[in-house]
């Protein structure tokens, strides 16, 4: 496989960096890397190099598919936990970049400030790749796309509503990725979280560009109608914790079930949900939110999320594909 060069060496922080051009480069990328990964052709593009992979928080997917995918490169992948490495404690993270530059050929950071990958990014001399902060999770923004384009068609035109909480670090990435690429992106979420006002701005001067669209509504019809994707995520995000009342009152009536499915007029439309979710609460806190609310579920229904709509697995399955293809065009 020949590998386009243009976008080595620079670090992934967030889709506002790249054209439009460029995230295609990353998405036909990744589609062909599943593909190649589907039929059992190797591609160890990257042979003999090694990359550190940071949490600050914790991870399933992220991890994994950066763990798989490196190894599937060639690439030897070193796991450094929250509380394995000084980063931010005994050293400053741009001592730790600087450190980590002169070992590795490439980091991945997921933590809670942007700022942080930002510095790592600015002192470690090698690409750095964010795999979730506060602020955006662009990385799954691929795997979305990978997703859509596989279940509904080109991105171009296309209508997904991401319903929930509209200013976490999932609307962003998709409101950014979607003005990118063409998409009639709606916002569908309470006024009290409605993103913030300079990233829709700026999501709409990149719109006016690509003729994607906009919208960030409280009113369902406008966001519903003939949706080919409904996205949502968590209601509280890693490092919200204490927030489980307010957004539970705030986002009840968002939630993702069988009425809201029906209200986009698609009868194919999709379900889409970067995970982990809490459509059944049979884990450690989602026990508690049951005892404490008498919720069974919370921003989407088990008869959703098991339903022939959704396609969460094929989407978490490409997070892997996505992250090879950004680690492949980047090293
Ligand atoms: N979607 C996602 O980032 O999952 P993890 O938190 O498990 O990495
Ligand atoms: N908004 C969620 C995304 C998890 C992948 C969080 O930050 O916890």
């Amino acid at each position: 496989m020949q590998l386009a060069t243009n976008l080595k060496g620079q670090s992934f922080l967030t889709l506002k960096d790249f054209s439009p051009e460029d995230i295609r480069l990353m998405l036909d990328t990744a589609h062909e890397l599943k593909r190649q990964k589907k039929s059992g052709q190797p591609h160890r593009l990257h042979e003999g190099k090694q990359v550190a992979l940071l949490f600050e928080k914790t991870s399933t997917r992220t991890r994994c598919a950066f763990t798989v995918a490196a190894n599937d490169l060639g690439v030897a992948p070193e796991f450094l936990g929250a509380s394995d490495i000084q980063l931010g404690k005994k050293e400053s993270v741009e001592d730790t970049a600087k450190v980590l530059g002169r070992m590795f050929d490439g980091i991945e950071f997921r933590g809670f400030k942007h700022s942080t990958v930002e510095d790592l990014a600015k002192y470690a001399g090698v690409p750095v790749w964010n795999g979730l902060t506060d602020s955006f999770h662009p990385t799954q923004i691929l795997a979305d796309f990978m997703t859509l384009e596989e279940h509904v068609g080109p991105l171009d035109g296309l209508k997904l509503v991401f319903v929930g909480d509209g200013r976490n670090n999932m609307a962003n990435s998709l409101m950014i990725g979607s003005a990118k690429m063409g998409v009639d992106f709606r916002i569908l979420a309470p006024s009290e979280l409605h993103p913030d006002a300079a990233l829709v701005d700026l999501a709409r001067a990149t719109a006016s560009e690509t003729d994607a669209r906009i919208t960030v509504t409280d009113d369902r019809t406008t966001a519903l109608m003939n949706a080919d994707a409904i996205y949502t995520d968590v209601w509280v995000s890693m490092g919200e914790e204490d927030k489980f009342a307010e957004r539970i009152a705030l986002l009840r009536p968002y939630q993702v079930n069988s009425q809201m499915l029906a209200e986009t007029n698609n009868p194919n439309v999709k379900f889409l949900h970067c995970l982990p979710s809490f459509h059944d609460l049979n884990t450690v806190t989602g026990k508690k939110i049951y005892e404490e609310y008498g919720l069974d579920c919370m921003e989407v229904t088990d008869e959703v999320f098991r339903s022939e709509h959704s396609v969460v697995f094929d989407e978490a399955e490409n997070r892997m594909h996505s992250i090879k293809a950004v680690m492949a065009l980047t090293l």
